[in-house]
């Protein structure tokens, strides 16, 4: 059977209280609107309508990417007017699903249910039950449990406002009968809106059964209106993915303190302590341990790696059994080979460190090509930009490099040579000998501190 998805996202936001539009915001860094997509795109053989208003070229030139059907909805008149701008374009026997651009957090076996349960005379409704059901639409039923119709908070009588069963929004029937009643719609109600939950009405006097279900938790069904309710998905949706990993054995030392903005496959024995962000695409081997307070961004990190607590990677290769960090910066284009350390306030850059090399203490290595067990000394700076343009160091294997040297760029060490400290190297060193810049240590005679003048 064919699908036709249509997500309803041209309402202002007004809660939000930003430029914004609302499904831009986003949960894990990625649009709201983005997140339904993606539920969406998951269900086979289905055309995606996205309905959108306010801030409408916003939206498309964010999602530009999604491969999705724009509709306009210039005026906002309704969920009922929404969907009827998609009329023209549901075929009569595919079946028709309504979903919302702000309901990020759907989950796609909840879809499958609730389209499972369609048929010629059926329409399929998620429903949810709830403490506190102010706001929503109530299921108003028959005596025998029958559903009737949808009345909407504001148009409820103060016995319809006692049901606790609330409308999601989220229903799926077939097109031909969803175009009919769409035809059918009217405004006359206390916001003078064309309501989709109309349709419930309108389907039960053609006969059609009304099948209700519901999501396994409510968090699925919530909405975003402000940025509360976005906090508290936020929240949901980051312990859902802390249980994944931890489900693939990952320990993370609090799941409630734990972030990941994209994707993360991860080895064996895996640990991760509190405050450690994700973001982007990452992949962590066996035995990796993470300390606190690290951002990590489209890393891939080989086994067996420690990195201490605030470090910041991003675009970045840690090779098998290296040492990172405390504060630690990896920049993008940083290729560390197996075994290399990498200490605190050490910056690299668009470098590749070779196997078993150090830089331990306070340096720059940027645009620098770093051969295998080189030691490079606290303080160690190379000077890769005139202020114009870039330039290349290379260090060849079994260099040392002494503490506080300046290499200017470009500039080459060779293999196993060693640089005295505090030298500035302005030309490429030879391979095995001792090069050192310094001016020689002398001791004034004669010379005297300054003395503070008295005042007169
Ligand atoms: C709607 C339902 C209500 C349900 C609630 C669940 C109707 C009439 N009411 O109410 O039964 O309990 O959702 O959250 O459907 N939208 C458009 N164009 C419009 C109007 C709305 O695209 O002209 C979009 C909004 O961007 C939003 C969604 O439709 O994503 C729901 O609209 P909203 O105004 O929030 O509906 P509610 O009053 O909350
Ligand atoms: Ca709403």
């Amino acid at each position: 059977m064919n699908l036709t998805t249509i997500i309803l996202a041209a309402g202002k936001g007004t809660r939000m209280r930003s430029k914004l539009p609302k499904v831009l915001h986003k949960i894990a860094h990625k649009p709201l609107l983005q997140h339904v997509h993606d539920t969406a795109v998951q269900l086979e053989n289905n055309e995606i309508h996205i309905v959108i208003g306010h801030g409408s070229d916003l939206v498309k030139q964010t999602l530009e990417n999604l491969q999705v059907n724009w509709v306009e909805q210039t005026e906002q008149l309704g969920t009922g007017h929404a969907v009827q701008q998609v009329s023209n374009q549901i075929s009569n026997d595919t079946i028709a699903l309504i979903l919302y651009g702000d309901v990020p957090l759907l989950k796609i076996e909840t879809l499958q249910n609730l389209i499972s349960k369609i048929t010629e005379k059926t329409l399929a409704l998620l429903t949810v039950n709830l403490a506190d059901p102010m706001g929503y639409g109530r299921i108003v039923r028959d005596d025998s449990g029958n559903v009737l119709r949808i009345i909407e908070e504001k148009d409820a009588t103060e016995v319809e406002k006692q049901i606790t069963e609330g409308n999601t929004g989220i229903l799926a029937v077939q097109g031909k009968s969803l175009k009919k009643w769409l035809s059918q719609l009217r405004n006359n109600n206390t916001q003078g809106e064309y309501y989709l939950t109309d349709i419930i009405a309108l389907a039960v006097s053609d006969g059609f059964e009304i099948i209700t279900s519901s999501p396994q938790n409510e968090d699925e069904v919530l909405g975003v209106n402000d940025k509360l309710q976005l906090a508290h998905l936020e929240r949901v949706y980051q312990l859902q993915q802390a249980e994944i990993l931890m489900r693939q054995g990952v320990t993370l030392s609090d799941p409630n303190r734990f972030d990941l903005r994209g994707t993360l496959e991860v080895g064996q024995d895996v640990e991760i302590d509190v405050n450690v962000i994700f973001e982007g695409k990452n992949q962590v081997g066996n035995n990796v341990k993470i300390g606190s307070n690290c951002s990590i961004k489209n890393a891939t990190i080989g086994d067996d790696v420690i990195i201490l607590p605030n470090c910041v990677i991003e675009n970045a290769q840690v090779g098998a059994n290296s040492r990172i960090g405390p504060f630690a910066r990896l920049r993008p284009e940083t290729v560390l080979a197996t075994d290399t350390h990498i200490g605190n306030f050490v910056e690299i850059k668009k470098s590749v460190i070779g196997q078993g090399s150090k830089v331990n203490h306070l340096s720059y290595i940027g645009d620098s090509l770093v051969g295998k067990k080189v030691n490079i000394g606290a303080g160690t700076i190379t000077c890769n930009y005139d202020g114009v343009n870039k330039f290349q160091t290379i260090i060849e294997d079994g260099a040392f490099i002494g503490s506080d040297t300046q290499l200017v760029a470009p500039v080459t060490i060779g293999k196993n040579a060693t640089i005295g400290a505090g030298s500035t190297i302005t030309k490429d060193t030879p391979d095995d000998k001792l090069t050192l810049s310094r001016s020689k240590q002398l001791s004034v005679s004669g010379w005297q501190r300054p003395v503070k003048k008295e005042k007169l």
